[in-house]
């Protein structure tokens, strides 16, 4: 074990985590269960290649602990938990579907501890791969007769958020006219995009995938940034929708957004850059909530609701828990960060009155 190895599990407040090294790719897998007051851990899979080990582990660790604080914040009866498969390099075909089912007999073994889904890297059709041998995968197809997308969802959710902060902002939700920079145009961002530029938003994208994200931006007319030009770009809303980590000490001195609402998990470095955020005037919408909107409508088909107009109807309503969270922080001059987290625990404490 390295010494930053024991580090990290040393110093997370959650569960356990489950760690497999997959020998046929060279995999190492890491299912982090966080918190189970509320019920089974359920998160997504994400398929990523990282530096090192460790920094997938990292990952599993806070995003688990981040789906904790997005079951309770739409009040949802799943713990949080979160498996991430750091591969050595790209995997396709046969070798990745391997793993994949591999993963799937290790859910098995767990016995329904932890339940997964899409999340960053993975597809629809990975988990298609898994549910082949486990059941302990939430894809939606019972409902929908094919698996389905969560992405769309979440674009659904980030859209209602971003009005809501608009309104907050400028007392009114048009997003007309409003400029819009989306960093990552992958299975949320793109969706999210399409809304806004019918909305007539103005439009300013970039993703790591050049030639993805270039013909996204022709297709809507949209702008095309340099990834280290994304940080200082004025506009009304930064919709951070791909990697976490991306606002933090270094780059909110050079923020020129007034809002930051977007869907990707873990967005900030640190908690405190909520605060830093607060003290420059930045309204940060709180990712576990803006970007809860797959996970919710996964939930729902989950619950054996099957009426998409009540799915959509639902998730457009997390920008009510939203407006709620940032009319409380306005009122406490905090970051909504902090009022987010509230709720949290109000939740969680709820619960475990209840099994007392
Ligand atoms: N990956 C989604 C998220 O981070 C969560 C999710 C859970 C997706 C279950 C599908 C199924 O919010």
């Amino acid at each position: 074990m390295t010494e930053r190895f024991r580090q990290l599990v040393m110093e997370w407040d959650g569960l356990a985590v489950v760690t497999r090294y997959d020998h046929p790719t060279g995999t190492w897998v890491f299912i982090a269960l966080h918190d189970p007051t509320l019920g089974m851990a359920v998160g997504g899979c994400r398929m990523k290649v990282y530096p090192t080990p460790e920094d997938g582990l990292l990952d599993a660790l806070r995003l688990a602990r981040g789906m904790t604080h997005k079951w309770a914040a739409i009040d949802f009866d799943y713990g949080g938990g979160k498996a991430v498969l750091a591969m050595p390099r790209r995997l396709e075909g046969e070798e990745r579907a391997g793993l994949l089912r591999r993963f799937g007999r290790l859910l098995n073994a767990l016995n329904g501890a932890y339940g997964t889904g899409v999340d960053l890297g993975a597809t629809p059709d990975d988990m298609a791969v898994v549910k082949e041998v486990s059941p302990w995968v939430l894809t939606g197809d019972e409902w929908h007769g094919g698996h389905v997308d969560p992405g769309p969802y979440t674009a659904l959710g980030v859209h209602s958020c971003m009005r809501v902060a608009l309104e907050r902002l400028e007392g009114s939700d048009a997003m007309r006219g409003r400029t819009v920079v989306i960093q990552g145009v992958g299975g949320v961002g793109t969706p999210l995009a399409r809304v806004l530029a019918e909305d007539g938003a103005r439009l300013q994208i970039t993703d790591i995938d050049h030639a993805r994200g270039r013909a996204l931006a022709q297709e809507l007319g949209a702008g095309w940034l340099a990834e280290n030009e994304v940080v200082e770009t004025p506009c009304d809303i930064l919709a951070p929708c791909a990697i976490g980590g991306t606002i933090n000490r270094t780059t909110i001195p050079l923020l020129r957004c007034r809002a930051i609402a977007g869907s990707a998990n873990n967005q900030l470095g640190e908690d405190a850059d909520a605060d830093r955020l607060h003290e420059r005037g930045i309204l940060y919408a709180p990712d576990y909530i803006v970007n809860a909107g797959g996970a919710m409508a996964f939930g729902l088909m989950q619950r054996g609701v099957s009426d998409d107009g009540e799915i959509r109807s639902r998730v457009v309503g997390i920008g009510d828990s939203l407006a709620a969270i940032l009319a409380e922080a306005a009122q406490r001059d905090e970051s909504p960060l902090h009022a987010a987290f509230r709720k949290v625990e109000r939740v969680l404490a709820a619960k475990m009155a209840e099994s007392v």
